[in-house]
């Protein structure tokens, strides 16, 4: 897909890559609609990109409220009626033993990665076909695709984002709506804040800028790719997992030997 002078809503983009992700694309001038709680930081990043030259809206809204996927698209389009595109970028983590998780983040975590993608996503629909082209971008994980050890529902909310979008993206076919499965690898941003951090760090994990995440999104959507896996080896990985996952589970259940005393210092909201 072309990208200049689409109109994109992008959920999350108070956040490290959602910030990335709205720069990247207002360079390509793509007039924007930033979506998060966090007004201040919203605010502040519009200003950025409007003394640059780009088009902005902002749209605060909480996806965990039962109306808020479709508040935040009522209010979207209220604003003006064409949008091209929905980046599903929000996104919230749990590093540590599933079995001390509390409810609280099981049920944020399901809500926040899971329930908010796609009811906005039945929100923004109706909209979305009525452009001769349009395109969900659902922002998942490598660990959507390899289940990983003190990422259990993490992992689990990612797997099911996965496959709703596989699930779509055929329903869709031939309605003009493309929708893109995009799965960065482990990024700096604020999302691994501490144990999450120091985990990665010891245990050598690679890891990505977020703008290299939001350059390779831009380029994936200009490619019209349908799924993107970042990383070499973790691309391989995803492959390698769904082929032999016994073969996985041995470094797996190394590596979680040395990153189980950093999820027993995760703080159950972390
Ligand atoms: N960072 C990584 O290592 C990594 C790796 C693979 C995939 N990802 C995925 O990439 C996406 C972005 O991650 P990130 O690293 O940018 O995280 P981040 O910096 O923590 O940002 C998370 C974003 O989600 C928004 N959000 C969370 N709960 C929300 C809610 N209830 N309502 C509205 N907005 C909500 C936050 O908005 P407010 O701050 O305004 O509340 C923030 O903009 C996520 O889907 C994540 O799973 C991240």
């Amino acid at each position: 897909m072309q990208l200049a002078h689409r109109r994109c809503l992008l959920t999350g983009a108070s956040g490290g890559i959602g910030r990335a992700v709205a720069r990247e694309l207002s360079r390509r001038n793509v007039d924007l609609v930033l979506s998060g709680r966090d007004e201040r930081a919203l605010v502040e990043l519009a200003t950025e990109l409007r003394l640059a030259g780009g088009r902005v809206d902002v749209i605060c809204g909480d996806l965990l409220s039962p109306s808020g996927p479709r508040d935040i698209v009522a209010h979207t389009l209220a604003c003006d009626p064409i949008l091209d595109m929905v980046v599903n970028c929000a996104g919230a983590i749990h590093f540590g033993n599933f079995e001390t998780a509390p409810d609280d983040a099981l049920d944020r975590i399901w809500r926040t990665n899971v329930l908010a993608p796609m009811r906005l996503t039945q929100a923004v629909l109706p909209a979305l076909r009525r452009r001769r082209e349009a395109l969900i971008v659902n922002i998942g994980s490598i660990f959507g695709s390899i289940g990983f050890p003190c990422f259990a529902t993490y992992s689990a909310s990612k797997f099911a984002l996965r496959g709703f979008s596989e699930a779509l993206r055929r329903e869709l076919d031939g309605s003009g709506v493309q929708l893109l499965y995009f799965a960065p690898r482990y990024t700096r941003t604020a999302f691994n804040a501490g144990a999450v951090e120091r985990m990665a760090r010891a245990v050598k994990m690679h890891e990505d800028s977020p703008e290299s995440v939001a350059l390779q999104l831009a380029q994936a959507i200009e490619q019209r790719a349908k799924e993107r896996y970042l990383g070499w080896p973790e691309k391989f990985f995803v492959r390698f997992n769904s082929l032999f996952p016994r073969l996985v589970d041995g470094a797996l259940i190394k590596q979680a030997a040395q990153m189980r005393p950093y999820a027993l210092q995760s703080l159950p909201e972390s």
